[in-house]
């Protein structure tokens, strides 16, 4: 008897080997981690699964998440795997686990939970997160607001040119222990008061290491195509690579805008500078309710802004100043997400005008209240966007699939928040509008979502079928892929993943997950075995 000639083979399916084009009927062999042969294929494996009537792809990678302090705790990663994600880029919106440098104070929902080891740098992070042997990979960007408040805490200013030599010298650092790149979130304070200067200082010493500069910019709506210039001013002075985080033109008064806005990304690509983009297809987005704060208010930390919620005179300038910002229908566009004062439990996943309702308050009222009972952290879900600009952009060849989420589970420490759906749903809802003709062809949909995102993000031998590449491979059913998670019931995994392999482990079979077998990757295409499995 010879011995089987590779470890897998998934006969029968229909490959969209992730370039884009049309789907072929293939087998598809693994050997090791990685795949050995696509084609018709006679020889025996160790083990076969049977791909008939299903579409065979490279596996996701889910660009824009808040996975990194997740991934310690739940290294199951079971919402990003269900949706046949294989690989996660980590640390967007300007936040990162790692560096922990003092100063630096985690977003609180991160800050709740309870870590199995502790870490400061980013060396740490990785070690610990070896250990804990995630089910996929993940890449780091590292957070700016990480590496400013090393440096300057969270003042509200701009930093000096010596600070900015030394947030460069962080970030060096962090990157060169295997930060994939830096992500700024520029609405957010204190970073809303770092300049040009500073930006394009830390940029730079990105584009010398080879990384990406991911934003989500100082402005999605009114200020949506100055902040778009802006963003591709960095990648023209420095040369970096820039993924412009969850692309939209939020508030009905910017929808208009759309035109403007793909002009100049097309006029910046058109000029030789490496510019994408990415989004999740939903509607509504989701953060901290408190970002609708006049800026003012949101300075100064948790302690600060609650002081400001609770002195009478400043909440009356609060109000009154939201209150000339927002008509009233902008209440109707906006959800109660996660709670945490038990009074607020039952508004959880509802419209906010409830709340107002039973509490007979204007919903201003209520969203103020919500900040001050749960202490800043209520979510926020807001329904600003437009659907059909959202399929414009989802349709745009430089555009990418990313969730904008943190890893959930429907049990344990992370099922008790109450997420936007599209934590569980995100992939699944884009690949059922493809197969329902809703949006591009399936081909390009899973482009969008592998060898886009690898090339983009040099992430080496990912997010392609193909002889030599890793084998992160991902079996669905054209015919039940769907997203089940709801913005009331979003603990909800998607159907229609059948099965997935990571770096040639089967790791997810009918729902039922397996080994984990996820690493590290660096942006050099160094792929750091994490677990030695
Ligand atoms: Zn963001
Ligand atoms: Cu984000």
């Amino acid at each position: 008897m010879t011995a089987p000639t590779y470890d897998w083979i998934i006969r029968g399916g229909l490959v969209a080997d992730g370039r884009g084009g049309e789907l072929v009927r293939a087998d598809v062999a693994l050997r090791g981690d990685r795949i050995a042969a696509i084609g018709e294929l006679p020889a025996t494996a160790t083990h076969e699964y049977d791909a008939a009537g299903c579409i065979v792809a490279p596996g996701f990678i889910d660009v824009h998440t808040h996975s990194d302090a997740y991934l310690l705790i739940e290294p199951g990663a079971p919402s990003k795997i269900q949706q046949g994600v294989t690989t996660e880029i980590t640390g967007n919106c300007g936040a990162s686990a790692a560096p922990r440098w003092p100063g630096y104070t985690m977003p609180s929902d991160w800050l709740e939970q309870t870590y199995p080891g502790e870490w400061q740098s980013v060396a740490d992070y990785r070690a610990l997160l070896a250990a804990q042997r995630p089910a996929v990979n993940s890449a780091m960007l590292i957070g700016h607001r990480a590496i400013r408040a090393a440096v300057m805490g969270i003042e509200p200013r701009a930093a000096r040119p010596e600070e900015i030599a030394r947030m460069a010298q962080l970030l060096a650092d962090a990157l060169a222990e295997g930060g994939m790149g830096l992500s700024t979130g520029l609405v957010y304070a204190p970073a809303m008061h770092a300049q040009p200067d500073e930006i394009e200082a830390l940029a730079r010493v990105v584009a010398r290491h080879g990384g990406i500069y991911a934003t989500h910019m100082r402005s999605e709506g009114g200020a949506l195509l100055e902040a778009i210039a802006e963003a591709i001013q960095v990648a023209r002075a420095t040369g970096v690579r820039l993924q412009i985080s969850h692309l939209k033109t939020a508030g009905e008064a910017n929808w208009p805008k759309l035109d403007a806005a793909f002009a100049a990304i097309e006029a910046a690509q058109a000029e030789g500078l490496a510019v994408a983009s990415d989004r999740y297809p939903y509607t509504a987005s989701c953060t901290d309710l408190d970002v609708i704060l006049p800026t003012w208010a949101a300075q100064g930390g948790r302690a600060a802004i609650l002081a400001r919620l609770r002195n009478p005179a400043d909440r009356a300038r609060i109000r009154a100043e939201m209150a000339a910002a927002r008509s009233d229908r902008y209440w109707d566009n906006v959800w109660i997400g996660s709670t945490r004062h038990p009074a607020n439990a039952p508004y959880t996943g509802q419209p906010i005008a409830r709340a107002a309702a039973a509490w007979n308050l204007h919903p201003l009222d209520a969203a103020l209240r919500f900040m001050e009972t749960d202490e800043l952290f209520t979510g926020g879900i807001f329904f600003g966007m437009s659907e059909a600009n959202m399929w414009r952009i989802l349709a745009k060849p430089w555009v990418m699939i990313g969730s904008d989420a943190s890893l959930r589970a429907p049990t344990g420490p992370l099922s008790h928040d109450h997420p936007h759906p599209r934590a569980y749903g995100t992939f699944g809802r884009f690949l059922r509008a493809a197969v329902d003709g809703r949006t591009v062809p399936l081909g390009e949909a899973i482009r969008k979502m592998t060898s886009l995102p690898a090339a983009h993000f040099r992430l080496a031998d990912r997010g392609i079928l193909r002889p030599g590449a890793f084998a992160d491979v991902v079996v669905f059913d054209p015919a039940t892929i769907q997203d089940r998670a709801t913005f009331e019931q979003p603990h909800q995994f998607c159907a229609g993943i059948h099965a997935v392999w990571v770096n040639g482990a089967f790791s997810l079979r009918d729902g039922q997950p397996l080994v984990r077998a996820g690493r590290y990757l660096t942006p050099s295409g160094n792929q750091e075995n994490s677990q030695g499995h």
